[in-house]
């Protein structure tokens, strides 16, 4: 099972921040785990060119369904894959907030970006009332439902991302019983029934997302079906996001072992 570590810069970065890049990238050549960072659309191609040869990758925040067209400030997929980046995170919670991105909406944009070879992180989780009022799993269940239903994806392809709104940027947490049920209920949503594509539910990556920093880490990964975590706040610094990606490596199986 791939592990990734994956940072979410938001609307924060300018081109002095790339020195992060620079320390991250001298700090943990080879980690054994995946090590990803989505900067904002203005430091793609720059990010890219520091971390050209490493074992860095780079993703967008975000791509339009389309390719191209009158569609004033939006970014497509083709220009994401342009400007380096391989991956891309959709359905952000704060996209879903502050653009009203529907499920309907989430679900164009991961067929444009699987059509346009990006790994897809799709992004699903509650809102505090929603998790108050116990409907935590029924809600994302039908996100990853709308999501994903009847879509072409493989386990190279697809990333899902559980990020409970109220954990993020919060420095609120649910407990790891609350991640582990969240983290099972998904596994085995994917794994069967229509939204098992080609049978490679078991092996999509799950993160975890909302308020992931060093001192959370180990505890975090260690559960079961917990394969990474998408990280806000703590990915703008190298010396915490690392931590994180050491953390995440530890848990990864040594391939100097036989
Ligand atoms: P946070 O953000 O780590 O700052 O809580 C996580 C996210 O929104 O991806």
């Amino acid at each position: 099972m791939r592990k990734i570590a994956a940072g979410n810069w938001k609307m924060n970065g300018t081109a002095e921040d790339l020195d992060e890049i620079r320390k991250l990238i001298a700090a943990h050549p080879k980690p054994r785990c995946e090590m990803l960072i989505c900067p904002p659309a203005t430091l793609l191609s720059r990010l890219a060119d520091v971390a050209a040869g490493s074992a860095l990758m780079v993703g967008g925040q975000d791509c339009h369904p389309r390719l191209s067209g009158a569609h004033t400030g939006d970014i497509s997929a083709q220009m994401l894959r342009d400007a380096g980046a391989t991956h891309v995170i959709l359905g952000h919670s704060e996209r879903r907030q502050d653009h009203r991105e529907t499920d309907a909406m989430i679900r164009a944009k991961l067929e444009t970006a699987l059509d346009q070879k990006l790994v897809a992180i799709l992004c699903v989780g509650e809102t505090l009332a929603e998790r108050e009022a116990g409907k935590t799993l029924a809600v994302v269940g039908e996100q990853i439902r709308a999501g994903l239903q009847n879509l072409s994806y493989t386990i190279d392809s697809l990333i899902i991302a559980y990020e409970p709104v109220w954990a993020i940027g919060s420095g609120l947490t649910p407990t790891l019983e609350e991640i582990a049920e969240v983290h099972a209920f998904l596994r085995q949503t994917i794994r069967s029934g229509p939204l098992s594509s080609n049978g490679s539910g078991a092996g999509v990556a799950l993160l975890y997302g909302g308020s992931v920093k060093p001192s959370n880490a180990d505890a975090i990964f260690a559960l079961p079906d917990v394969n990474g975590a998408l990280v806000g706040g703590a990915s703008l610094r190298a010396s915490d996001f690392g931590a994180i990606v050491q953390s995440l490596s530890a848990s990864c199986p040594d391939p100097t072992m036989p």
